[in-house]
């Protein structure tokens, strides 16, 4: 394997603003879709009545996705620019699926934000944004796309770009530096080359800006903590979890352990896009083999972790959220789910400890009664179901989260301190 750094790269942005047509475009530049399966696939989708969708096709593979004309779940693509090696996580951007969007933005380094330059901020446009903020990206390119439906409109693509730059300043995210782009997925301006239909931009184009994103951090000192995403059994091997590692090595010969299921066995083979690897580190997706562990035995929302140091399962946690929206206030008691890496469990507000200005950070208020919309607060939530979570100060990577209801996200946050549960072996703290 290249010895090219590694980054994962999510794709997030409102429903139909053209991320899949992106990354299909972004592949079929870089030389990793060729030219004849673009061509299988304009026909496909024509027969499906769909003209237009062939791009969107590479990463859309589900039949139901082909015929609904849009993402369900997450898919990743490996491909190469200059310096890196990307995994690039195509989301998707309907409201019903933001559940999916939440697990590939917790799996990625950096994001491209798409924003159709006809249809500009849209409602996930803003959720993403905000989920991205907390969820841990780095940087966000934005890429204001579909400009050939604008023809190529200076005045469009600055009042796009203006009202983007309001929405990242709310949440506090790099509004001064962020990169904007003006596109076209379909027809291929500035994603590889410039374009000669935006005389009037003179920046990278976006494969020059994502060659150009800074390198990922990789907490390879911490413990490893790999979030499983699918579980497999393929015959002749055996149990093959999937997922990222977010911190630690992962190496065969190890003694692992599933948290919450408490399952334990040898990690005997590691595999990355199909090639045996001797070992994965922070940012890699693998399926690994592991001797001892049954395919019933875990599940999605497990994590693996070293048998002598295994990932905590909390009883109760503390936590800092930020409220995005609700229809009415926050009291003790309420019970969203949360999303967290790979896993999905109700949690009870079993307080609210105190308000804070998320600005300054000082306390505006101790034990209130409620919580509401842009409200920043202190709060001790308690899983209705076993969840491993870590706190955010020792491993970040599995210290952040999303609260959701009735389809919308409610809050996100990070974990200030785990209170583990009773029972299960408690992770010993380095001194
Ligand atoms: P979800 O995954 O469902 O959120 O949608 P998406 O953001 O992946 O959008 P997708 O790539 O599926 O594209 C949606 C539609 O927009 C398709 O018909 C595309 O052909 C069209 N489209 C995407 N990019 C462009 C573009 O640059 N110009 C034009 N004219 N159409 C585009
Ligand atoms: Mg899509």
């Amino acid at each position: 394997m290249a010895a090219k750094l590694h980054q994962n790269l999510a794709i997030i942005g409102h429903v139909d603003h053209g991320k899949s047509t992106l990354v299909g475009r972004l592949l079929f530049e870089t030389g990793n879709v060729p030219e004849h399966i673009i061509e299988q696939y304009r026909e496909e989708a024509e027969s499906r009545g769909k003209g237009g969708w062939e791009f969107a096709y590479v990463m859309d593979n589900l039949a139901e996705e082909r015929d609904r004309g849009l993402t369900i779940d997450i898919a990743h693509k490996r491909f190469d620019t200059e310096k890196y090696f990307f995994t690039i996580v195509d989301t998707p951007g309907h409201r019903d699926f933001v559940k999916n969007m939440i697990t590939g933005a917790s799996q990625a380094d950096n994001a491209v934000l798409v924003v159709a330059a006809d249809d500009g901020v849209a409602p996930q446009t803003r959720e993403h944004v905000f989920l991205a903020r907390t969820l841990g990206i780095g940087e966000l390119i934005i890429a204001v796309n579909k400009m050939d439906m604008v023809d190529y409109d200076q005045a469009r693509y600055d009042e796009v770009r203006a009202d983007v730059s309001k929405l990242l300043k709310q949440v506090n995210f790099r509004s001064d530096d962020a990169t904007f782009i003006p596109i076209s997925a379909f027809e291929g301006d500035n994603v590889a080359e410039h374009s000669e239909h935006t005389p009037w931009y003179s920046g990278p184009t976006l494969l020059e800006a994502i060659d150009d994103l800074p390198e990922p951090e990789m907490p390879t000192e911490a413990p490893l903590r790999l979030p499983i995403q699918d579980v497999y059994t393929i015959s002749g091997i055996g149990t093959v979890p999937v997922g990222r590692v977010e911190t630690g090595v992962l190496e065969p010969g190890m003694s692992v352990t599933f948290m919450p299921s408490g399952a334990t066995g040898e990690v005997t083979s590691i595999e990355m896009h199909h090639e045996e690897v001797p070992k994965a580190v922070p940012g890699d997706n693998v399926g690994f083999n592991v001797r001892g562990v049954g395919k019933d035995d875990i599940k999605r929302g497990d994590v693996c972790g070293p048998a002598e140091e295994p990932p905590t399962v909390a009883e109760t946690f503390q936590a800092q959220v930020i409220v995005m929206q609700h229809p009415s206030v926050i009291t003790a008691g309420y019970t969203p789910v949360l999303h967290a890496h790979t896993a999905q469990v109700a949690c009870t507000f079993e307080s609210i400890d105190k308000k804070i200005d998320s600005k300054t950070g000082e306390v505006v208020a101790e034990n209130p009664d409620y919580i509401e919309a842009g409200d920043a607060a202190i709060v001790t939530l308690r899983p209705q179901k076993p969840l491993v979570i870590e706190s955010s100060a020792e491993l970040p990577e599995l210290g952040s989260f999303a609260l959701r209801d009735s389809g919308q996200t409610i809050a996100a946050g990070k974990v200030l301190e785990v209170t583990p549960k009773v029972g299960a072996k408690d992770r010993k703290k380095a001194a």
